[in-house]
């Protein structure tokens, strides 16, 4: 029976309160497979003793059927069933292992090697402390050393352990290990890192694991155990400004009201002068308040709630700073984004950011370049795939306090959020706030959209009409605007062929650019309804995303959804421009319908099936739902007869 065993099963209560006391080191092994990953993690989980007996009896068998090892314990064993099942892409989590010694609590979180599993070591990587990199001996550093080592420094990963298996393979040559530290190094300063310890192993034989071994005299750093065990990470935490997000307001009674969350950084004191962002108030901390005593100050990982000396308005996603020390404010952002989600990023289309404190609607306003992991070159692009990394500027809904992620990766990073399927499909670390968004403020105007639309005697609002090219969206809002006209209503259409020749003449038909399109589209339209009119948008507008921000934008009152649902096949038998034709000849790309999809509105506001109405019927429905909306007074019927 292992001595972990022995004292669970002797005094459990003495055994949770030591578990309880340890530090938690949280790291992260990089490389793959054949660089000894999985038997450096079996080995350690081995030499930790905390595999449980029968575990271990049936790595011990298992050894001796299908081990590589000659009868020897095959440690990776223990954790290749799983490996080799992510391997073949099968599962592609991040596999997280809880280990102990007697001096510290670990979680070691594996993840698969390859590129294209980038996105999962990035998840193993943004809780990590410290990264083990694995190489082998024989071959050195590799390309994917280089990308697994930029990965760590992107995550903001401070301490790096390059730890060189299989010595055992190259007679443990002080030579072999000289060389590829010196490489290594230089290469790790070029992208930032600094912390980087280099230890000559076998993984297999159990060199400079728990113990140094005889065959590895020379070398006189640590084992890997004991860095591991001894290595200071939290001082990391502790030494950063204060930041507190407040996570609820918690009011039980008239005589109670405190602010609860976790400290994600630094340390708080009684008598300490704060600050709350956005209101920019400042107090005093009175009480930090836990669940059984209140405490002289707390610091970084501690869940408290706080009290402070005077009464002011705080809401959750609030953070609490020090006076001295607060953190930054911006709404706009220079970052680092490693998209996670198969279908690629698009700069303009909206998704939810949310970062420490707060969760808001937000987009890429610009990708500047792509970072290629592996080369580390800069490269052009329009969108962003998964697994790969890009430089942005990302502009959000409304300000945020944020910390730069190299000072603080709590404050700095973010998730990005799929709207529609709610899915995580992207991370950010934000490399610093821009200027430019503290300079432009609202202008307050005194003639404002009530008294454009009082004059012209009309509510504004948008007519979105959305359907496939040919669907006979712009003859139907030619006549709804004639409709308009004939009332005295002040319309304008914007239509995406004439649009095309104008304010987007830079665009094409990929789906970066329709989102481009849409998106300023919806930014004309909602400046002409500002303007008091009613506009009439008639776009392809093939996405959800892009027609749901164009209503967002304009907000529910002030949009509606017209879908013009017309087959594709009856679209195509009509072929008013001829560019089915030339489609079905390969000679148009990307056309919707064909090789660029087209989402149908889920509900829209009103549909109208040309399949079974004329355009000027289709018309009409529009205008009668204006009319039963409030939108349009109805007509007086026509006088039959009269005083002539
Ligand atoms: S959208 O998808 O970005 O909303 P938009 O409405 O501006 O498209 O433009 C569509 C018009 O461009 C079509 O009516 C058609 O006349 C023309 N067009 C040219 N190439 C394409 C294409 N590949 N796909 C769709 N429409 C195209």
């Amino acid at each position: 029976m292992s001595h972990k065993s022995e004292l669970i099963a002797g005094d459990i209560l003495e055994y949770l309160k030591a578990q309880e006391n340890k530090g938690l080191l949280r790291f992260i092994t990089c490389g793959s497979v054949d660089d000894g990953k999985s038997t450096l993690i079996g080995r350690l989980l081995y030499d930790s003793k905390l595999i449980f007996e029968d575990q271990l009896n049936a790595l011990e068998n298992d050894s001796r059927k299908m081990g590589t090892q000659g009868g020897d314990i095959d440690f990776a064993l223990l954790v290749d069933g799983l490996s080799a099942e992510r391997e073949q892409g099968i599962t592609i989590d991040v596999a997280y292992r809880f280990f102990s010694t007697d001096k510290r609590k670990f979680i070691v979180a594996d993840t698969p090697g390859h590129e294209q599993y980038t996105r999962n070591m990035a998840t193993g990587a943004s809780t990590a402390d410290l990264a083990v990199i694995l190489i082998d001996a024989r071959k050195g550093v590799l390309t994917q050393t280089r990308r697994h080592s930029y990965i760590v420094s992107l995550l903001g990963i401070k301490h790096v352990v390059l730890a060189v298996n299989k010595m055992d393979l190259v007679d443990y040559s002080r030579q072999f290990f000289d060389d590829i530290e010196q490489e290594y190094r230089a290469f790790a300063a070029e992208i930032g890192l600094e912390d980087i310890t280099c230890i000559p192993i076998s993984a297999l034989k159990g060199d400079n694991i728990l113990d140094r071994g005889e065959a590895l005299e020379w070398y006189e750093g640590p084992t890997l155990m004991h860095l591991l065990e001894t290595i200071d990470v939290a001082s990391d935490e502790t030494s950063a400004p204060f930041r507190f997000p407040v996570q609820w307001v918690n009011r039980p009674n008239l005589d109670f009201r405190g602010f609860s969350g976790t400290i994600v950084s630094g340390r708080v004191a009684q008598g300490d002068e704060i600050v709350v962002l956005p209101s920019a108030r400042t107090s005093r901390i009175k009480r930090i308040v836990t669940h059984d005593r209140d405490l002289e100050q707390a610091v970084a990982g501690q869940a408290v709630t706080l009290v402070l000396e005077d009464e002011i308005d705080i809401s959750r996603g609030d953070v609490i700073c020090h006076t001295e020390t607060r953190a930054e404010m911006s709404d706009q952002f220079m970052a680092h984004i490693l998209w996670m989600d198969d279908e690629p990023l698009l700069p303009g289309r909206p998704y939810l950011i949310k970062s420490a404190t707060r969760t808001l609607p937000g987009m890429v306003t610009d990708l500047k370049y792509k970072v290629n992991v592996n080369s580390l070159e800069h490269e052009a692009g329009k969108k962003l795939e998964l697994n790969e990394v890009g430089v942005c500027n990302l502009s959000l809904s409304d300000q945020i306090a944020y910390d730069r992620y190299a000072d603080n990766r709590d404050m700095g990073g973010f998730i990005i959020i799929n709207r529609l399927t709610n899915n995580t499909v992207g991370v950010g670390m934000i490399d610093y706030g821009l200027r430019r968004a503290e300079n432009i403020h609202w202008q307050a105007l005194d003639v404002n959209k009530q008294a454009r639309s009082d004059m012209k005697g009309q509510k504004p609002v948008v007519l979105w009409f959305t359907g496939l090219s040919g669907s006979g969206k712009s003859t139907i809002a030619n006549l709804v605007e004639k409709k308009l006209h004939a009332r005295a209503k002040h319309t304008y259409v914007l239509d995406g062929d004439n649009v095309r020749h104008g304010l987007n003449k830079d665009l094409g038909f990929t789906d970066a650019d329709r989102v481009e399109n849409i998106r300023r589209v919806a930014e004309t339209a909602k400046l002409m309804v500002d303007a008091g009119l009613i506009t009439l948008v008639s776009f392809i507008s093939p996405f959800r995303a892009e027609r749901r921000m164009a209503r967002e934008l304009m907000g529910d009152k002030e949009f509606l959804e017209i879908y013009v649902n017309t087959p594709l096949e009856v679209c195509e038998e009509r072929d008013p421009k001829g560019l089915y034709k030339k489609a079905r000849r390969g000679e148009i790309k990307n056309f919707t319908g064909f090789d660029s999809p087209y989402e149908a509105p889920e509900r829209a506001d009103i549909t109208l099936d040309t399949t079974r109405l004329d355009a000027e019927q289709a018309a009409d429905q529009v205008i009668a739902y204006l009319e039963d909306n409030g939108y349009l007074q109805p007509q007086s019927p026509p006088v039959i007869g009269g005083f002539f």
